[in-house]
């Protein structure tokens, strides 16, 4: 039986993808390298390269495969873009999820773990975050998330496809060996901007916002890294494969870092300087998102390996020194 990873290219899926196959699984991948890397996936993976949205080509990919679970990855993931793009989320994400699951329907797949996020729950009533607390998202991409998680539920109802979604707070860090890791282009998010600041390929960095109400005024968030992040699916999938029924987890640490905070653990792992200046907010950003997390460690018995910042941002730290220009093929998808 075969484990089929969407968005196995994408920086998220690839560290699946591998977990996947470190732990002696057989593993199909399909990706449209839209935004992802061949090179990102484990050569031990089959690859389809195709959009889920294309249902010729993904009930094709189900006819050849033996699928006994998906871990579904393929989707926009840009808050800002979202904001100015909304209906590129709702056609690639939401619309990809009722074609996937229509699919597996027509298959017979039951099960499918899917990436949620905490951009679902919007500007937080409480912290932590507890997974029962209002999803009301403040952006077009926590809002196609939610949506998708929607369609989920319904379709467990009628069709009895059961799913897990992986509320993740904020993904950072690489494979420590420095082998895969992160590169978007447009690069958007904190960790790796910071650290291109520190290679010496931007002059400085922009903190979105001071005046937030915050220990410091600059944003909080909550730092999981992507191999504690792969596992936890790794974990989802056995759950239902146990027989349990749907539900939802956050994932993230319970310990929430400041985006100045974020800069000066990065000027300590690296030992660069890391000009930094204070910017105008941006859009869509929430002041502060902590999860809690003890439900995903309790039912899912998900233990996550890294506790703190300086680690995490090392393996990003790694890969960025092993690969300063990303994968080889940035030129072909960028
Ligand atoms: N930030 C800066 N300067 C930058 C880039 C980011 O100050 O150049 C700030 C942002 O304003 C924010 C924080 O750094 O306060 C983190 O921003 P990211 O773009 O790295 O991440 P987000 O919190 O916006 O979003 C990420 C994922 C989403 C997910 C969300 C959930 O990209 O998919 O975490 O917390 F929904």
């Amino acid at each position: 039986m075969t484990v089929l990873v969407l968005g196995g290219a994408g920086y998220i899926g690839s560290h699946a993808v591998d977990r996947l196959i470190e732990k002696g699984y057989d593993v199909a991948v399909v990706d449209n390298l839209i935004t992802g890397h061949r090179a990102a996936v484990n050569p031990k993976a089959r690859f389809y390269q195709g959009d889920v949205r294309d249902q010729d080509f993904l009930n094709n990919v189900f006819d050849q495969e033996d699928i006994e679970g998906v871990m579904h990855f393929a989707a926009f993931s840009i808050v800002p873009e979202s904001m100015e793009k909304p209906l590129k989320y709702f056609d690639n994400n939401t619309a990809g999820m009722v074609s996937l699951l229509e699919v597996m329907n027509k298959h017979h797949v039951k099960r499918i773990v899917f990436s949620s996020t905490a951009a679902t729950y919007g500007e937080p009533k409480q912290i932590p975050i507890k997974e029962t607390d209002p999803q009301i998202p403040t952006n077009p991409y926590g809002e196609s998330k939610l949506m998708m998680e929607k369609i989920m539920r319904w379709s467990d109802k009628a069709y009895g496809i059961k799913f897990v979604a992986l509320r993740y707070f904020n993904v950072a860090g690489a494979k420590p060996d420095g082998s895969i890791g992160e590169d978007h282009h447009p690069e958007t998010h904190l960790v790796p901007i910071i650290l291109q600041v520190a290679a010496g390929e931007r002059k400085e960095l922009s903190i979105f916002g001071d005046d937030y109400p915050t220990k410091d005024g600059t944003n909080v968030r909550d730092y999981v890294q992507v191999v504690d992040l792969a596992d936890a699916h790794i974990l989802a999938l056995e759950y239902l494969k146990a027989g349990h029924d749907s539900d939802a987890f956050n994932l993230g640490s319970s310990t929430g870092f400041s985006n100045k905070e974020m800069l000066e653990a990065a000027r300590k792992v690296t030992g660069k300087e890391i000009p930094a200046k204070m910017a105008p907010r941006r859009a869509g950003d929430p002041s502060t998102l902590i999860a809690a997390s003890d439900k995903a460690r309790k039912v899912l018995n998900w233990q996550p390996q890294y506790d703190n910042v300086e680690d995490i941002i090392r393996t990003a730290w790694n890969w960025k020194q092993s690969h300063p220009e990303g994968y080889a093929d940035r030129g072909a998808n960028a």
